[in-house]
């Protein structure tokens, strides 16, 4: 493994290393074990979208390991005033041991790593989250045990972590249902994957619909998110009307198995893709959820920039 740009690039082995690792380094740093694996190191950090989670989780991860994190706005950079991805790449490779980087589109993180000589780590991008769903499946086989075999649902917009999640949960083991409005299916790439994965297993691995409670029936662990993901703040009132029946609410739950786990990335939508009686009942899955970003992308800096 070079680069984290998509899950889609990853074997299931390599998902699971990462899982191993991220579990080891959280025991580690719960029992003040220091553990600086990229001393010396630094991760430039570019943000072109607005970032509570990642950032802070980055730039703890790097401190904890023992390395230099550089958070780079895209607002500052000379990127921002057009300097072309090719030049950006081959200069910062220069000063940095990897970049991990959020933006819009999927390309310019892939041309990131084409013209870079150091790990890229995709941050989000409007294709895929893939650091996010990596922590989430950590926070599954935490609370569960394992991920082989049990059913995520996902409720809502076909995007970036809808795309990550089908992808994720089928390398590791699970099925894989989602519900989401006419018009908001997820990237064909993700589809075509997830089909091929139905053909040669000869099993209904994945399905998708566009009834909630269809979706929900025995699931192990539901997923949602916004309805309007970052940049599409003008289509928020259009989203509003087209996802209305796409709540995570007790309606929906109780087709769910009767100890299902509720994940969210957040930021959350009370009232919106999630009610506050879910989200504050499944608090506490959905904050570890929040904490595992942290030792899984210490994991995967350690795996992309450490010796080797
Ligand atoms: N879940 C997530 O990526 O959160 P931030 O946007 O706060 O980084
Ligand atoms: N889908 C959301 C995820 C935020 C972490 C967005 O892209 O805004």
């Amino acid at each position: 493994m070079k680069h984290l740009l998509k899950l889609l690039d990853l074997t299931g082995d390599e998902i699971l290393d990462i899982l191993n690792l991220a579990d080891q380094l959280k025991y580690e740093v719960k029992h003040n074990i220091p553990h600086p694996r990229l001393a010396g190191k630094s991760l430039g950090m570019i943000f072109e979208k607005s970032s509570t989670r990642t950032r802070v989780s980055f730039e703890v991860g790097m401190y904890q390991l023992g390395g230099h994190p550089l958070f780079l706005s895209s607002r500052d950079l000379q990127i921002g005033r057009g300097e072309p991805v090719e030049d950006t790449a081959r200069v910062l490779s220069r000063y940095l041991d990897g970049i991990e980087i959020r933006t819009f589109a999927q390309d310019e993180v892939e041309d990131l790593a084409k013209y870079a000589d150091i790990p890229i780590i995709n941050g989000l991008t409007d294709f895929a989250h893939p650091c996010q769903v990596l922590a989430d499946l950590m926070t599954v086989r935490e609370f569960k045990g394992r991920l082989q075999g049990l059913k995520m649902c996902f409720i809502g917009d076909g995007n970036n972590m809808m795309n990550s999640l089908i992808v994720g949960g089928i390398k590791t083991g699970m099925t894989v249902s989602v519900a989401f409005p006419v018009g908001y299916e997820p990237a064909g790439q993700v589809l075509e994957f997830a089909n091929k994965a139905n053909e040669e297993s000869g099993k209904q691995i994945f399905t998708l619909c566009h009834d909630p409670l269809e979706a929900a029936k025995g699931a192990d662990v539901i997923f949602t998110d916004v309805w309007a993901s970052m940049g599409q703040e003008e289509e928020a009132e259009k989203r509003r009307k087209a996802f209305a029946g796409y709540q995570v609410n007790d309606k929906l739950l109780a087709l769910a198995k009767p100890d299902a786990m509720v994940q969210h990335c957040l930021p959350a939508h009370r009232g919106e893709e999630i009610t506050a009686e879910v989200l504050e009942a499944h608090a506490n899955e959905i904050f570890e959820e929040a904490e595992n970003r942290l030792h899984a992308q210490k994991a995967v800096m350690v795996k992309l920039m450490g010796d080797k």
